[in-house]
């Protein structure tokens, strides 16, 4: 048995001052044999977006979000068709594109979709390895294995389709230390944090959930568990996550020690609209939800996004006078008036607790919003507040017209 809590950390963890024990604790690591993995996945790579407008996108993830800016590709170097900002909270990588010109596949790919997901990419060891087994379990190549080579060094990259007109770009960098892919240039944020902000707000990435059509949850499922070796974790159906109007159900697949955990869900059939149909009427399609980004401070995260006008969703009092709850979480590190006071939501397992909040949808449209958590032991995604939490983005999508 390998023990995969001794293997080693991305650059990217490292850089970010990560250990083992800390990112155990933040996105809640289990250990597993390694050497049965027919797919195996160091860690996350990039969350790459396309936006209807890159440059002020950058400027918004730096200003309200305390992320900042390492790294760039635009006309000034040589790509004409679109800006590309890549942005850093400690061990993730967001890249923000945004079409330079009318023409571009971005500009129609934002038409379709509106600011969304486009490839959630991984750091893997051996690109062509995944490749193969990718190949053998039927996925789509959406880019073939090449290498790509500046002075910086060389990647090796390829790329598979998911859910929608997602991909999962697979990268192995283990030979290149540029600031991001041949074609970026090292760049600087001008924006300058404020004074007595935490120097970042996230740490490290848990997961990221896809909505898929009606039907193929399972379908993206066995995608997962077979082409990429992925293990189920979780599912929540029927009663679980249902309220009386909108529903839906969720799996969850992860690799094999838990570092990318993807939930699936679907709409369910209910008395109204489900928050999922929402998304997918106004995403045109599948695509990523939310993505959950683990803080070991969420409280202090909270007050400095909301300082920066970070809007949440809702949790009306009666959550946390409630009798019942109160019995169930037990201690938490802080008094429940301290969550009450923000609006955080606690959840408690066999295993710990954990803290999470959510954002109310961060584009125009009602489709992709981010997830803070804090874990304490849990590993799992806060089902004790499903209720709560879909009622909140109910009363959301009554006001938009949308139940
Ligand atoms: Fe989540």
């Amino acid at each position: 048995m390998t023990d995969a809590l001794t293997e080693s950390l991305t650059r990217d963890e490292k850089a970010a001052g990560l250990t083992e024990e800390q990112l155990h604790q933040l996105v809640g690591l289990v250990e597993y044999d390694e050497e049965q993995d027919v797919f195996p996945v160091t860690g996350w790579d990039a969350i790459v977006f396309v936006v209807g407008n890159a440059t002020q996108t950058a400027h918004y993830y730096q200003s309200a979000w305390g992320m900042r800016l390492e790294a760039y590709s635009g006309p000034e170097n040589g790509n004409r068709d679109h800006k590309s900002f890549v942005l850093r909270s400690g061990s993730i990588r967001f890249v923000v594109n945004g079409a330079v010109d009318p023409d571009s596949p971005l500009a129609d790919h934002h038409r379709r979709h509106g600011d969304g997901v486009v490839d959630i990419a991984l750091e893997v060891p051996d690109v062509d390895k995944c490749i193969a087994q990718a190949v053998s379990a039927g996925a789509t190549v959406v880019r073939e294995p090449e290498d790509v080579t500046d002075e910086h060094g060389t990647i090796r990259i390829a790329a598979i389709a998911t859910y929608g007109e997602t991909r999962h770009t697979l990268v192995d960098r283990s030979r290149y230390d540029g600031p991001y892919l041949p074609g970026y240039v090292a760049a600087e944020s001008t924006y300058v944090r404020k004074e007595g902000q935490p120097k970042r707000l996230f740490q490290a990435l848990d997961h990221i959930v896809g909505n898929v059509e009606l039907g193929h949850m399972d379908e993206w499922v066995g995608f997962y568990n077979r082409v990429m070796g992925f293990v189920n974790m979780a599912e929540f159906i029927g009663d679980d996550i249902a309220t009386d109007y909108s529903a839906l159900m969720s799996k969850v697949v992860a690799n094999g020690n838990h570092r990318v955990k993807f939930p699936l869900n679907e709409p369910a059939i209910a008395k109204k609209k489900s928050q999922i149909d929402e998304y997918l009427e106004f995403y045109r399609g599948a695509g990523a939800q939310h993505l959950a980004v683990a803080t070991n401070d969420i409280l202090a995260s909270v007050d400095a996004l909301r300082d920066n006008g970070v809007e949440f969703l809702d949790t009306p009092d009666s959550y946390y006078e409630d009798p019942e709850l109160r019995a169930r979480i037990g201690q938490v590190r802080v008094p429940i008036e301290e969550l009450q006071k923000r609006k955080i939501l606690v959840d408690r397992d066999e295993d710990g607790y954990l803290l999470q909040i959510f954002t109310k949808p961060l584009g125009d449209r009602p489709t992709v919003f981010f997830e803070l958590i804090e874990r304490h032991g849990s590993l799992g995604f806060g089902k004790g507040n499903f209720k709560a939490l879909f009622e909140a983005i109910e009363r959301e999508q009554e006001r938009r017209g949308n139940l």
